[in-house]
């Protein structure tokens, strides 16, 4: 067949469609397999698809779909799909003699507007659902449908799909052998499979078939179009294929598929008995696209479309395989609303007739009784990492714990999400970043080594090794157990492994049998002697070992596989804790804490444990935190809490005593700074810092008025909102006081005066407000600013702007103050403190955030002179300031970032970061500005006319958030990026944050601008 004669040109679509229908409008050509599509726009109205079949297509098949069209139109459901337009004659199908001397059947559709799905980015859980739900509303509303052509052969129909095994020649070995397995799977499952309900169904709701919403936002399927696949088949394929188009480009396809499932299942209920094919069946999709791109291949080499669900399709496939089909099943139920595992009630109930006791499993030990131990992620017991992993230090606390509660067997740990499974093999790259194993599955029996352990049940040894993995887990046996009506299994982990080698798989067991004995630490991971025993329901496709931990996104299936062994043992004292739950916290704040505290995040987190530039939630989901500068030296850095820690259980008290540390944590400090500033007062806020740093301004000049940038923040003590503009001149603000005196942003990105030489510009309004102050017949007090305007979006001052203001200050008969309390203590890279960037010295210095690494100290550093001048009779004191537990704190904080090399690695990762970000810049406009210096850097995005995007920045950190970056805004249009991470944060750190910045820039709504 000559190709050419087949194609219809936009030019001839359009003399058709004004000779059929009587239309005139502007033509484009659209994909399509079997038809000429046409884009048709007509002014004013949504438009239409111009359908032109190949020649001498079956006038049936065509009928088919335009009656099915009018069927859906005619049922009163919810449904946008393509209405039927008929031509001048009243008919819905016509003919025509195309340019070749052809006959051609013509049809013409409405058009649906919005976007492709496979356009669309991201495709995220509402829109995944929406798409389940559209497509479960259109499997409704063609409930009772017939049609003689919906029963035909067709290769895209799953159910025939047995069809590509003659094909599979075409495929390497690695792909042979993924397809291979799929189809006998397929082929294993017919005889229930060829019984499940059929109906007439859409069947190809593909990634191009797929209409979306405008919405960038908040994106919903609107229709399914092109309903020339259509044919009556199990509707689970229809499922099937739906699921397989939408998992396509998601790392983790089978998190990916529960919400189409879910969506489909809510306006389509699908059957127990149907979800067992799902897996298969959506394996079935894809063997067919691919199957059929490869005959294309060799057939049609230039036609693209035939081509373009093949890699995809792959990547699904390629991840497929990996996952057991059992775990796959047990979810699609979950999905659906069924228990996960369809043996769980029934295990349910014959536990409550099969008692056991502890001294079933441990006839040695004879205790009935539970001392339960909390290791999960918030556990306070369990402390510090450094702690937990000390073998010699865990150890005794067990055997602490075990001396105080002699006569009880100290065990726990089911579904308990615990952070102490820290090696590379508890980690995958899912849809929402790294997502971590943390749950735990089994209970943990703490037991001396050797402790003898019994079968609590008749069984059959199905697994009995030496589990050896990234640690050693010492050996491993499973048992199997029949009931009547189901199998289960017991699993014993952590054993010796001695004591495991007198057992082959396929030994029967006799109750109280011992199968084992307890292993040493040795075969604990190197951790302290526990036996950790589990119940499954299924073995899934595990054969040499099984999990014991499982991701919490994974939760609710696991625990149906995995259900309480306490369901055995019924012990009180094993029930599981019960933890409070957000929405609780949340409604008892918004009660009874001040109704000015906001939380971060449209969904707030709880975040209960910190590891360096880590935050942890109470699920064990790790967050990489690039906010937090106040952690300066690393979330819990084991330093700083020891140095806590020790002097805590010494003594605390004020400065009014003796002690070395105030002088200590003070030595340090000054060695810090130019030898002019050398007077040191403790106190503990940074808003405490300024207010004593404007006192002391009161004192040294006599006056009041005190200079500051627009936008700047210092504190929230009354005098520190009197000199923060941020706050005065934002939301309940009431303006500058009339002692304040605010010269605008130095920002030369989108400032009052931009560019190179706005320098004098910004000098020269600095000018003015000592003018302003003059004119009122006053002297200046102090100018206050930060070496970078943090809350004014890490602006940095123009150069050369600070030692020409410091002049005009100090002529002007007024202090400095340079605030640090975000930029000091090495964060700035190149230097210590945010001043020295700019080679002046300041007359006070306050310092505050970083200085504690969270615990509340901070610190006022001024000249001789101005500390002489404040002494002026009036005693200092403090009630908390200077108090040896802060100052051994603050004194490990600042010899952590010497001794740690701290100041030398923000220099360097910043550096690096900032010159990726400027990278990154070139290619995506929306980032007008990137600057900053060390690890305190600001990304700016604006549109082409310099207009800020607070949306897209905002949108930014929710959805980076979902990847497990914290990041945050700020500056006065909220359009600044902040990262100001821990100082430990590492180029690794870097690269991550990068990729993930990358990734929701390409997505549609930061492109939308
Ligand atoms: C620059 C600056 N100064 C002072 C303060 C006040 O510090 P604190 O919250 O410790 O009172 C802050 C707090 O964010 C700040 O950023």
């Amino acid at each position: 067949m000559n190709y050419n004669n087949l194609i219809i040109s936009a030019s001839e679509a359009g003399t058709i469609l004004s000779e059929v229908y009587g239309l005139n409008g502007e033509i484009s050509n659209l994909p399509g397999e079997v038809d000429f599509n046409f884009r048709v726009k007509i002014e004013n109205v949504e438009g239409y698809i111009l359908k032109i079949s190949r020649p001498n297509e079956d006038e049936g098949y065509l009928d088919f779909q335009q009656k099915l069209l009018q069927f859906i139109a005619s049922r009163n459901q919810k449904i946008i799909a393509p209405k039927v337009i008929l031509d001048k004659n009243g008919k819905a199908i016509s003919e025509i003699t195309d340019s070749y001397g052809k006959e051609r059947k013509v049809r013409l559709l409405t058009w649906v507007t919005g976007r492709i799905w496979h356009t669309v980015n991201p495709q995220l859980e509402d829109l995944r659902f929406s798409l389940g739900e559209q497509c479960g509303i259109l499997t409704k509303s063609l409930e009772g449908f017939e049609h003689p052509k919906a029963h035909r052969e067709f290769i895209w129909d799953i159910a025939q799909s047995l069809w590509t095994i003659k094909h599979i020649n075409l495929f390497n070995k690695e792909e042979n052998d993924i397809i291979s397995f799929f189809q006998s799977k397929f082929e294993n499952q017919q005889s229930e499979y060829t019984i499940l309900r059929k109906s007439i169904v859409h069947n190809d709701a593909n990634d191009y078939n797929v209409i979306v919403s405008k919405d960038l936002l908040n994106p919903k399927v609107k229709a399914a179009i092109d309903y020339g696949d259509a044919i009556r088949t199990q509707i689970i394929n229809d499922v099937a294929i739906t699921t397989a188009y939408g998992i396509m480009n998601h790392e983790d396809p089978l998190n990916a598929s529960i919400d189409i499932i879910k969506g489909y299942h809510k306006t389509f209920p699908l059957l127990e008995e149907e979800l067992p094919h799902l897996f298969a069946s959506i394996a079935m999709r894809l063997i067919i696209t691919v199957t059929r791109s490869a005959i294309n291949k060799q057939k049609e080499p230039d036609n693209e479309y035939l081509l373009i669900s093949e890699k995809p399709a792959w990547d699904v496939l390629r991840k497929w395989i990996l996952i057991s089909s059992d775990f796959a099943h047990y979810t699609f139920r979950e999905a659906c609303d069924f228990m996960p595992h369809p043996n769980q009630v029934k295990f349910i109930d014959w536990s409550k007739n099969n008692g056991f006791k502890f001294s079933n499993l441990f006839p040695s030990i004879n205790k009935e009784t539970i001392q339960p131990i909390d290791l999960s992620v918030e556990s306070l017991w369990l402390g510090h990492e450094v702690d937990f992993n000390d073998l010699d230090l865990f150890s005794y606390k067990i055997k602490t714990l075990q001396t105080e509660n002699k006569n009880k067997i100290i065990a726990g740990g089911y579904l308990e999400a615990r952070s102490v499974y820290s090696t590379s093999s508890y980690d995958k790259i899912g849809n929402y970043g790294k997502e971590s194993r943390t749950v735990h599955l089994g209970i943990d029996f703490w037991l001396p080594a050797e402790t003898p352990v019994n079968s609590i049940l008749d069984g059959e040894i199905i697994l009995a090794i030496n589990d050896a993995g990234d640690k050693e887990y010492g050996g491993l046996i499973i048992l199997k157990h029949r009931t009547d009506e189901f199998d289960f299994y017991t699993l014993y982990g952590h054993l010796s492994v001695e004591s495991i080698l007198k057992h082959s798989v396929g030994d029967k067991i006799i109750k109280d049998d011992e199968i084992a004995k307890l292993g040493n630490h040795l075969e604990n991971g190197n951790w302290v002697p526990h036996f950790h025993f589990q119940v499954m329901l299924s073995m899934l496709n595990f054969e040499v070992d099984f999990p014991g931990v499982c991701y919490h996104s994974q939760k609710e299936v696991w625990k149906s596989i995995c259900p309480d062994p306490n369901l055995l043992f019924k012990s009180d004292d094993l029930k599981r804790r019960q933890y409070i739950s957000n929405e609780e916290l949340i409604d008892f704040r918004q009660e009874h804490l001040g109704k000015s505290l906001s939380l971060q995040y449209k969904t707030p987190i709880k975040m209960v444990r910190g590891s360096y530039q880590y935050l942890i939630d109470q699920n064990g989901k790790k967050y990489l935190d690039t906010v937090n500068n106040v952690a300066h030296v690393g979330h819990e850095n084991i330093k700083i809490v020891r140095a806590g820690q020790k002097q805590m259980s010494l003594i605390n008290t004020n400065s009014r005593y003796l002690h070395k540390n105030i002088n200590d944590l003070a030595k340090e400090l000054i060695e810090t700074f130019p030898k002019e500033l050398n007077v040191i007062h403790f106190v503990n806020s940074g808003s405490e810092a300024n207010e004593l740093a404007i006192r002391m301004v009161k004192a040294f000049t006599g006056q009041k008025d005190i200079i500051a940038s627009e936008m700047g923040y210092h504190g929230n003590s009354n005098m520190c909102i009197d000199i923060s503009s941020y706050k005065f001149d934002s939301r309940g603000g009431n303006g500058a006081p009339e002692y304040t005196h605010i010269f605008p942003l130095p920002d030369s990105f989108r400032g009052k005066y931009i560019g190179k030489d706005s320098k004098d510009k910004y000098v020269a309004e600095v000018q003015k407000q000592i003018d302003v102050i003059h004119n009122k017949k006053r002297k200046v007090g102090a100018f206050i600013i930060e070496p970078i305007i943090s809350c004014g979006g890490q602006i940095e001052l123009p150069n050369g702007f600070l030692p020409s203001v410091y002049k005009l200050v100090r002529e002007a008969g007024g202090l400095c103050i340079s605030d640090e309390v975000q930029t000091g203590c090495g964060r700035m890279g190149k230097s210590f403190w945010g001043f020295q960037l700019h080679n002046v010295v300041p007359n006070i210095v306050t310092i505050g955030k970083p200085l504690g690494n969270g615990h509340p100290i901070a610190a006022v550093v001024c000249t001789q002179e101005v500390a002489d001048k404040f002494a002026n009779g009036m005693k200092y004191f403090n009630t908390f300031g200077g108090n040896p537990v802060s100052c051994a704190i603050g004194e490990a904080v600042i010899k952590t970032v010497k001794e740690d090399g701290l100041q030398k690695n923000a220099l360097v990762v910043g550096e690096f970061l900032k010159k990726e970000l400027l990278e990154l810049s070139k290619e995506f406009l929306i980032i007008g500005d990137v600057r900053g210096q060390g690890l305190f850097l600001g990304i700016e995005f604006v549109d082409s006319a310099m207009n800020p995007l607070a949306n897209q920045a905002n949108y930014m950190v929710n959805r980076i958030k979902d990847f497990g970056i914290l990041m945050s805004t700020d500056g006065p249009d909220q359009n600044v990026l902040k990262i100001k991470p821990p100082i430990v944060f590492t180029k690794k750190n870097a690269v991550e944050l990068l990729f993930y910045i990358r990734k929701i820039l390409n997505e549609d709504f930061m492109k939308s601008f």
